[in-house]
This record gives structure tokens, C-alpha cells and sequence, in this order.
């Protein structure tokens, strides 16, 4: 089948290439042909200059991620007939979020600044009996550690795209690896470091960190792992957090959500006032809800023996917890 590949390129060492545009190439696919493969293909027929990144050729490295039709993807292991086929074009371009260096290839080194400030490296308490992981500890923290860093979740990430200092999906994930660890002797202290801004709570779960993982990290589980750990330390001076308490709060006593009173307890009573033309907006366009103050739901005695069972499991696990941890 011929295809025409739309490429992004940019190399800001020459002149007239120096702000990007696209190249196209046609080339005849075989089923079954890879997007990597048919770079490999151009670059070997075409055109020596086109550059990308690439490793492993078997989605372990993490190098070749492009954007492929507007995704983030891995160029080794997505076939080109299929995306074609589902998107009507082949346009390669380079990730988003991400600075371009040279046609696909962008620069990695804030990927590798936002990894470094997690440190992803146990630290263990000194002086604390050892623990041995059972498999139900490896299973909470499996998922991390399939990251291949190869940044297509930063690449799609919403957070990321408004606030280039966000901490971002990736680092997260592995911070989750490092906190969610039985032996880590530090968790507390980093969930603190990461609670302040940019941090964690700065995620707006808009889900494509996972959606668009390669490798089923699902950093959205590890972000919600990290929150909930925190908020069961006490680490609650912050938006996000109370945000969450505000809720927790208002479905206990009502069996359902209070926004105004979630705003108010969220950002406190001056930060509240500065929403107040903001709620007039939503007021004039019906978004608010009715009435404004509302009752209690009938079997409210239901919702609250759900907090009761879920308190009662907190509480059993941190006690089993303490108790492995005396050894
Ligand atoms: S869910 Fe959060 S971390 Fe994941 S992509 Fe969306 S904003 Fe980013
Ligand atoms: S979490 Fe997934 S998408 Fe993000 S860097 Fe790791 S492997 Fe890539
Ligand atoms: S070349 Fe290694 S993941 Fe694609």
C-alpha cells in the first residue's frame, strides 16, 4: 500500500530550515510495517537527514516516542496500515510538551530534571529492622515500575501544558514507586515535597497520562496513591487537599456535594471572594446548582456506613503495618 508520511521537521542550524515545517515522503508499506520501520526506511532511500531517536526496536527503551496523527505513541511498536487506516493521513511530529531539537528529536533534559527531584532511589530508615515485601506490597507499586520513560504521558498531559514547571505524570508514577515501597524510610518527607506547588495536587485528572501510557503505568493510580497517602499522614495544608476534605466532608453530612461551601473551605474565605464574578458567570449561564442551599438525601445512614467500613479498613491497615514494621 503507498502512503503518504507527512513528517515535522526543523533544524535550527541551517537557515532556511530553521522554523519547522512539514515534509512529505511516499513510500510503499507492507502489512505489518511499523512506523519506526518506515523512518528507518526513508532514512536509508530518501533522505539521510531526517533524524529521530531509537534504541531497542521492541518498546523497552523508550526513545522513539513520537506524536503519530496527533498521539503520543511509540513508533516501534504502532503499526502504520491500522493508524492510516483510522486516522485518513500519516503525520509524524515530535512530542508535545516537549522542546524540539531536531526534527522528531526533542530535548529530554526537564524530563530528566523533573525525575532527579523525586529521587528515584530507595532510602531507607536507619537502623530499621528489615521487611520482606509480600507479594500484595510488590503488587501496589508493579505498575510503576513498567515505565520505559519514554514521555508520552508528559507529551499528553494537561497540567503539563499550562505549567512547564508541573512535576508531571512520569516523575510521579516513580515517585509512587519509591513512597508506595514497605522499606522506603523517607515517604512521609516526600509527600510532603511533593504537596507543595506544582507538585501532585497540581493534576487535573484529565486521565490522558494514562490513556496514552504504552506500557500500562497508569500514572493517574500512582498520582491518587500519592494523594491518599498524604492526606493519611496529615499532610493537608494545602488546595488540593482540603479540596478533597471539603468533599469527604460535605457527602458525609449531606450525601452529596455542597460547591459553594467546597469553595469557600478549598481556597478560604478571601480567595473565595475573588471567585464570586466567576460564580456570577455560571449563575447567567444555569451552572449552578438549585436550589442553592439543599437538604440531606433520605438514607443518609447508608453513606455513612460506607466512611464507617472505610475508616474501619484504614485503620486495620495502618495498624498491620505498624506492626510489621516493629519487626
Ligand atoms: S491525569 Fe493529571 S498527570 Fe495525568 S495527564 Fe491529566 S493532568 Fe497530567
Ligand atoms: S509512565 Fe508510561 S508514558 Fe509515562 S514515561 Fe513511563 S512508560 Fe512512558
Ligand atoms: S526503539 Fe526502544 S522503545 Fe521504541
Amino acid at each position: 500500500m503507498k502512503i503518504k508520511f507527512k513528517i515535522r521537521r526543523y533544524n535550527p542550524a541551517e537557515a532556511e530550515t530553521a522554523e519547522p515545517y512539514i515534509q512529505a515522503y511516499m513510500l510503499d508499506v507492507p502489512e505489518g510495517m511499523t512506523v519506526l520501520e518506515a523512518l528507518l526506511n526513508i532514512v536509508d532511500d530518501q533522505d539521510p537527514t531526517l533524524s529521530f531517536r531509537k534504541s531497542c526496536r521492541s518498546a523497552i527503551c523508550g526513545s522513539c516516542a513520537v506524536s503519530i496523527n496527533g498521539f503520543s505513541k511509540l513508533a516501534c511498536n504502532t503499526q502504520v496500515i491500522p493508524e492510516y487506516k483510522k486516522a485518513g493521513e500519516m503525520l509524524i511530529e515530535p512530542l508535545a510538551n516537549h522542546t524540539p531539537l531536531k526534527d522528531l528529536i526533542v530535548d529530554f533534559a526537564p524530563f530528566w530534571r523533573k525525575m532527579e527531584k523525586v529521587a528515584p532511589y530507595l532510602t531507607p530508615e536507619e537502623g530499621a529492622p528489615t521487611m520482606a515485601v509480600t507479594p500484595k506490597d510488590e503488587e501496589r507499586v508493579d505498575r510503576s515500575q513498567r515505565c520505559v520513560m519514554c514521555g508520552c504521558c508528559n507529551a499528553e498531559c494537561n497540567s503539563m501544558a499550562i505549567d512547564e514547571k508541573y512535576i508531571a505524570p512520569a516523575a510521579l508514577a516513580k515517585a509512587w514507586r519509591i513512597v508506595g515501597d514497605v522499606r522506603e524510610g523517607n515517604a512521609k518527607k516526600r509527600l510532603e515535597r511533593l504537596s507543595e506547588e506544582h507538585g501532585m495536587w497540581d493534576c487535573v485528572r484529565c486521565v490522558h497520562c494514562t490513556q496514552y501510557c504504552p506500557k500500562d503505568v497508569s500514572p493517574l493510580k500512582a498520582i491518587e496513591e500519592l494523594r491518599s497517602a498524604a492526606m493519611k499522614e496529615g499532610i493537608t495544608d494545602n488546595p488540593g487537599a482540603k479540596h478533597v476534605e471539603a468533599m469527604k466532608d460535605s457527602v458525609e453530612r449531606f450525601g452529596r456535594l455542597d460547591e459553594a461551601a467546597m469553595t469557600f473551605k478549598t481556597l478560604g474565605f478571601l480567595r473565595s471572594l475573588g471567585m464570586i464574578p466567576f460564580g456570577l458567570r455560571m449563575e447567567k449561564h444555569g451552572k449552578l446548582p438549585r436550589p442553592h442551599i439543599f437538604a440531606q438525601i433520605e438514607d443518609l445512614d447508608e453513606v455513612k456506613k460506607i466512611y464507617e467500613e472505610a475508616e474501619r479498613r484504614a485503620e486495620a491497615e495502618k495498624k498491620e503495618m505498624e506492626s510489621r514494621k516493629k519487626g
